[in-house]
């Protein structure tokens, strides 16, 4: 190689680690301008609208009632800036993870007598017994409801302002699940469900994204999957 070509991928390399160090560092949150008093500016899943927390200064808390007023206030605001976009404001579809009372299947049911610490007995395509089913429906029931436990609560999400996915999303409402994965604009590229749930944990919720192995994000993902399931897909629609 010549040292002229040498010299051209060299610089090709470092403005290629340059570029990419930059991607890094701006991260997943979209600049929000910052208030001229200082107060916290929270800004919403969609990459575009943001509203203030006011007296409440950066690196404060605010109370849990002031964080419902943020989030309501975000969500006035992003529907009239949205005001075709259909937004249901009730669950359409409640799957396994809201069980009245809180009672797993196998606890309703009645868990079948096994072997004392014997968790399962049988093979997924063999023969498996009506205790295997409970086990398995119950084991599933438990990690849809930890999704729903830290899609409710700021502090297990990680948010630094009080806010969590459900004064949005009651229920998992309007997450849409079935979409993806879909190209969004406010990531500008093609993301899957867990980029969009990083996405809105470090945007309306302030909080820093999770790691892919991190059980709490495993959970709220098997929470919108189990919350949404049957809901019929509308490409374009969401
Ligand atoms: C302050 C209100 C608010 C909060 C809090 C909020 N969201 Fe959102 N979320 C929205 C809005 C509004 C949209 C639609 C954005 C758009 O136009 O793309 C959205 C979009 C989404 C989407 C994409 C839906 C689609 O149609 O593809 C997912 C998934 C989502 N939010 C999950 C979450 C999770 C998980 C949390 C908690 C970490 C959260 N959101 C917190 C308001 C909120």
């Amino acid at each position: 190689m010549t040292p002229r070509r040498t010299f051209i991928l060299l610089a090709l390399v470092t403005l290629g680690a340059a570029v990419l160090a930059q991607s890094r560092a701006r991260g997943d949150r979209h600049p929000a301008p910052p208030s001229p008093s200082g107060n916290i500016v929270v800004a919403l899943c969609d990459g575009k609208t943001t509203a203030e927390i006011p007296g409440v200064k950066e690196g404060e808390t605010p109370t849990l009632a002031q964080a419902r007023d943020v989030a309501d206030r975000l969500m006035t605001a992003w529907r009239q800036r949205n005001p075709v976009a259909r937004w249901e404001d009730v669950p359409v579809r409640v799957a396994q993870a809201e069980q009245p009372g809180g009672a797993t299947p196998g606890e309703a049911g009645g868990m079948p007598a096994g072997p004392p610490g014997d968790v399962q007995g049988g093979h997924t395509y063999g023969a498996f017994s009506e205790r295997d089913q409970h086990i398995w429906a119950a084991e599933t029931d438990k990690f849809v409801r930890e999704g729903r436990r830290v899609f409710h609560d700021a502090k297990a999400l990680g948010s630094t302002i009080a806010v969590s996915c459900d004064m949005c999303h009651p229920d998992g409402a309007n997450t849409h699940p079935e979409t993806y994965p879909k190209f969004q604009v406010q990531l500008g590229r093609v993301a899957l469900l867990r980029d969009m749930i990083n996405w809105c944990i470090q945007n309306p919720t302030r909080g820093k994204p999770l790691p892919e192995d991190d059980p709490r994000l495993k959970a709220i993902e098997a929470y919108i999957l189990a919350q949404r399931k049957g809901t019929p897909l509308e490409y374009g629609k969401h």
